[in-house]
């Protein structure tokens, strides 16, 4: 049980709110990261005192500066294509570890990050199948799929039969005959179920899984229990009880000691981080219904569309006027899917005011696309 809360962390709305209607006069769309509270986000996990080792992962923001950040932190970086992982390694420091946890990925990718430091995931029988060659004497993590999934939509949990992760837990015994016949050793068991979780038990129990099933084994050194940490985003929602967490990881310590633990949070660390700025553009009624157009839409920030996802929204310029009207928030791109924000309560607006999307630092810019080519949102640091 967490504090109760909140809508999303407003560093936006006091001290830097000047800064950013500064930002949003120079252009919009405009991503807008505070690295301040990415840190204190890193901050806050590195008191997990059970975990050994925290990797970025780097799917939900890439920037440059988020990474450099992290790093400074002390984190590693989970990485899932050859991309993410060029990325990382043209912005951190050699000492820091890598992770590549690719799903389906092409023989060429697994051949290239096995001449690269990372530590690499494997999560089916093909690649020992098939390649088994190119995986000879190597120590690899395995990516068990625990029979369930987890997580704020249908469409990001990732276990269960309905998911394409993870090796079922029946194919284990499998696995490893293949890994003997190759001279590949298994030294890390993975799994993660899915993104958005503000359950802090479900930590606990993957981890025993885990633990148990490494067990049986015997060359498992560590078990990496995924991220999936998730935030807020509806007023009334609780925040996930870090110290809490931490109890009930310790608690399967105890009893595990001889296993490092690790996990990969990615949305925990950038979401409240990054808002969008978007510029009113034209307002319509329709029947009972008003509409608030804005500069950019499903092209910059896919998840409302795509998962009906929450995103506060508010009118930087009024931040102070009443909220008296009642709007869809839609974009200028040509689907009725283009809607950012539906029955929102905000001031009446003017063309040209700017409007704030919360919580969009995480999968907001990596998911855009340059659909009906409008302009893309560039990316600023706020330092
Ligand atoms: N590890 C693995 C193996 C993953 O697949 C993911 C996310 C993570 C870690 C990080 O999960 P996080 O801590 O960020 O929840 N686009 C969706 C989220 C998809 C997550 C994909 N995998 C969204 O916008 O909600």
């Amino acid at each position: 049980t967490g504090e109760a809360i909140v809508p999303a962390a407003s560093w936006w709305r006091s001290e830097r709110r000047d800064e950013l209607l500064a930002i949003a006069a120079k252009g919009t769309p405009r991503y807008v990261y505070n690295l301040p509270t990415v840190r204190q986000q890193a901050r806050d996990l590195k008191t997990l005192g059970a975990v050994d080792r925290l990797h970025y992962a780097v799917k939900a923001n890439t920037h440059p500066a988020i990474l450099k950040a992290l790093a400074e932190e002390g984190f590693g970086f989970e990485c899932v294509s050859p991309g993410e992982m060029k990325a990382v390694m043209a912005a951190v420091p050699e000492s820091c570890p890598l992770l590549f946890t690719p799903n389906f990925a092409p023989h060429e990718d697994y051949a290239w990050a096995l001449t690269t430091r990372a530590t690499v995931s494997l999560d089916s029988l093909y690649p020992l199948e098939h390649w088994g060659e190119t995986f000879r004497g190597r120590e690899i993590v395995l990516r068990l799929d625990l029979g369930r999934g987890l997580g704020h939509h249908e469409k990001v949990r990732t276990g269960g039969s309905g998911s394409k992760f993870g090796l079922p837990v029946e194919l284990l015994d499998t696995f490893l005959r293949l890994a003997d016949a190759h001279g590949v050793t298994v030294r890390g068991l993975h799994a993660h179920l899915g993104s958005g979780i503000l359950d802090d038990s479900h930590w606990g129990e993957v981890y025993g899984q885990l633990a148990s099933i490494a067990e049986r084994i015997g060359s498992v050194e560590y078990l990496d229990i995924g991220g999936g940490l998730g935030v807020p985003s509806h007023p009334g929602e609780a925040r996930l009880d870090i110290a809490a967490l931490d109890r009930v990881l310790r608690g399967v310590k105890a009893a595990y000691p001889h296993y490092k633990l690790w996990m990969e949070p990615g949305r925990y660390l950038v979401a409240d981080a990054g808002v969008l700025l978007t510029s009113v553009t034209q307002q319509k009624g329709k029947g009972s219904w008003r509409y608030l157009g804005v500069d950019t839409g499903m092209n910059s920030l896919i998840r409302p569309a795509l998962y009906e996802a929450w995103h506060e929204i508010v009118n930087l310029t009024r931040l102070d006027e009443p909220a008296d009207g009642l709007f869809q928030v839609v974009g200028p791109i040509c689907e009725s899917g283009d809607v950012l924000g539906s029955d929102r309560r905000l001031p009446e607006p003017l063309e040209g005011d700017v409007m704030l999307i919360a919580q969009a630092g995480a999968y907001g810019k990596v998911m855009s696309s340059p659909y009906n080519m409008r302009d893309d949102a560039e990316e600023i640091i706020l330092g």
